[in-house]
């Protein structure tokens, strides 16, 4: 039995077609279609005030992010302990500390009245993350932001394609970074962007993604190379590749494609589980959404009998996330009160969500879901 994975890449022939271009042209490094890419992105994202970068990763972009935010050793970042580890890890990269805060019950998003009362003298930023489909409340954000004075990184990498109040997610933060890794909405194979305010600062992460040579973004972007540069800061090997932003471009041309069926999909879902009284899903209408993940909450004695019911029946399911101060890595930084976070992700778990799926699958899932409470 083939199993329906949780997370399937839209590989068509137009992105075996830029691949192909891409290698025929010789040049494998950060070239022309790396611009070509930024390009794209700040046209899909309707920005003129913002300047916008491509990176290796949405681990290296959001490295990046606080190295622009100025956090270094001695400071703390407050993040949401649900989160993605490449946000505590890019935290330490810095020589700062991850402060844990909890999650508002509703969004998922981080609670920023938590996050308020964590704020101390050391705090020099806030990672905040739109978790998946139901995004944070981004006004309350920048009012705190500018109340303390502290910077923002806002990490959309499940958001990529929605609007919030109208707005696309992108073209309104402090900084804020994508991440186009392999299962990502749209993916470069592996690949980032990180969106700032000042010509100052993306000259900054021009030399920093290139281990800190000040060569010209303008020269690299015609398929060559200054041979001769100053370096005048620490930097990392965080650029994006030729045949990586190909792929990209290839992607970001089927936005509207990609965003109108996983919408629909999630659609489908919340439509159908919200009749299972022990399903409880999120809560959002998808209007103005671009769902990456799509995931529901059960009652916890059910969540782990439900995925491996579901696996036995060929589904599989995933789990986004571990809490971070779990880990043992993280056991001994500060945090804050964690009721929310520690409840939630002992009862949440993400179904199958892609950007092309059948009826037939979607009904295969929910019906898998039905038949197990039936059963009990
Ligand atoms: C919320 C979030 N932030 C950051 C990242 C890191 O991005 P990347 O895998 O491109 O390094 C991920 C990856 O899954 C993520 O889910």
């Amino acid at each position: 039995m083939q199993k329906i994975p949780v997370f399937q890449p839209l590989i068509e022939q137009e992105e075996i077609a830029a691949s192909t271009k891409s290698l025929e042209l010789g040049w494998l490094g950060m070239g022309s279609y790396v611009g070509e890419f930024e390009d794209a992105v700040k046209k899909f994202l309707n920005i003129s005030d913002r300047y916008v970068a491509a990176v290796s990763t949405g681990h290296a972009a959001l490295h990046l992010g606080l190295m622009i935010a100025g956090v270094g050793v001695g400071d703390e970042v407050i993040t949401p302990s649900f989160n993605n580890i490449a946000d505590f890890q890019a935290i330490l990269a810095t020589g700062a500390e991850p402060v844990f805060c909890d999650i508002d019950k509703q969004t998922l998003c981080i609670d920023l009245d938590k996050a308020e009362q964590l704020i101390t003298t050391k705090t020099k930023a806030i990672i905040i993350m739109d978790y998946d489909c139901v995004l944070c409340d981004h006004s309350r954000v920048a009012e705190l932001a500018h109340k303390y004075n502290i910077r923002i990184i806002h990490d959309a990498a499940h958001s990529f394609g929605s609007k919030y109040k109208d707005q696309m997610i992108g073209s309104f933060s402090d900084i804020c970074m994508f991440s186009f890794d392999p299962v990502k909405t749209i993916t470069c194979i592996d690949g980032g962007i990180i969106i700032v305010r000042t010509e100052e600062e993306l000259n900054a992460i021009h030399e920093m993604r290139l281990i800190g040579m000040g060569q010209p973004s303008s020269v690299m972007y015609q398929n060559q190379r200054a041979w001769t540069y100053d370096v005048k800061r620490i930097g990392f090997r965080y650029h994006m590749a030729n045949l990586h932003a190909a792929i990209g471009l290839a992607q970001i041309a089927k936005m509207s494609r990609i965003s109108d069926n996983r919408a629909a999909y999630g659609i489908y879902y919340n439509q159908a589980l919200s009749q299972i009284p022990q399903v409880k899903v999120p809560q959002t209408d998808f209007s103005d959404i671009t769902p990456f993940l799509y995931y529901i909450r059960v009652p916890e004695k059910d969540r782990d009998a439900l995925r491996a019911y579901l696996l036995e029946r060929g589904v599989d399911t995933g789990i986004h996330w571990q809490p971070g101060h779990l880990f043992t890595l993280f056991k001994d930084f500060r945090r804050g009160d964690l009721s929310v976070t520690e409840e939630i992700v002992k009862e949440i778990f993400s179904l199958p969500l892609h950007s092309c799926m059948s009826i037939e699958t979607l009904d295969k899932i929910i019906n898998i879901i039905s038949s197990y409470f039936q059963e009990k």
